[in-house]
């Protein structure tokens, strides 16, 4: 099982196409969803303007986006939930990945302040030595930011920025999001064809 946190930072479309490659593997996914990142969601996914009322589950969100398989394999929990299993190391998750990662959610996260399921789940996964992943995403970067990355890279959470690679000639966002969603899945070792690997293309 990969834990998957969305938070209130734009881009939760990186979230959502992650979930659904892992669905697409064949891997369990719990997902936790904050309340910033649902209204993120209807504004950046939905193109709605507050106030924001629909969006309340990831299943129908997915479901709308065509996938209709592996809904099982998902399991969706509030932000507030501490009794949902993820919350404890009793539960044998494989790694917690935030993405995207807001600044408030990686402060958090980097000074222990488990006030979400998020942020709790993150404090299991480097509590019991387990992976935990971030896509950090802010523009520019304040010395807050930075201090609180640098922190992160030595707690050992490992840090996917949200860059995209020109070296693939992206043409759409969609590819760009590939791009940084195949990243991830690189780092959890699953296979994946949302770009090619640099040399693979013959010439
Ligand atoms: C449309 C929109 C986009 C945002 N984008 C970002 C962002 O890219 N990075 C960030 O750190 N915060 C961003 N924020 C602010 C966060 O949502 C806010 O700090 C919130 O408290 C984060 O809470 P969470 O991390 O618990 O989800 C954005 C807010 C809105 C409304």
């Amino acid at each position: 099982m990969i834990v998957v946190g969305i938070s209130g930072a734009s881009g939760p479309i990186l979230g959502i196409r992650l979930i659904e490659e892992l669905l697409n593997s064949g891997e369990k996914v719990a997902a936790i969803v904050s309340k910033p990142a649902c209204q993120i969601i209807e504004y950046e996914i939905f193109r709605e303007e507050p106030p924001f009322s629909s969006f309340s589950s990831l299943k129908e969100l997915l479901a709308v986006r065509g996938l209709s398989e592996n809904h099982d394999l998902l399991s969706e929990f509030n932000n507030n939930d501490f009794f949902a299993p993820v919350a404890s190391g009793s539960t044998k998750f494989k790694a917690m990945v935030v993405i995207p990662c807001s600044m408030k959610t990686l402060s958090a996260i980097v000074h222990g302040y488990a006030d979400s399921l998020i942020t709790r789940t993150c404090d299991v996964a480097l509590k019991e030595r387990r992976r935990c992943i971030i896509v950090p995403r802010e523009t520019p970067l304040s010395v807050v930011h930075t201090g609180n990355l640098h922190r992160a890279a030595l707690a050992g959470i490992e840090i996917v920025p949200p860059v995209p690679g020109f070296y693939t000639r992206p043409e759409s966002v969609e590819d760009v999001v590939n791009f940084i969603v195949g990243k991830v899945l690189n780092l959890l070792g699953y296979d994946h064809d949302l770009f090619e690997s640099w040399g693979k293309k013959k010439r």
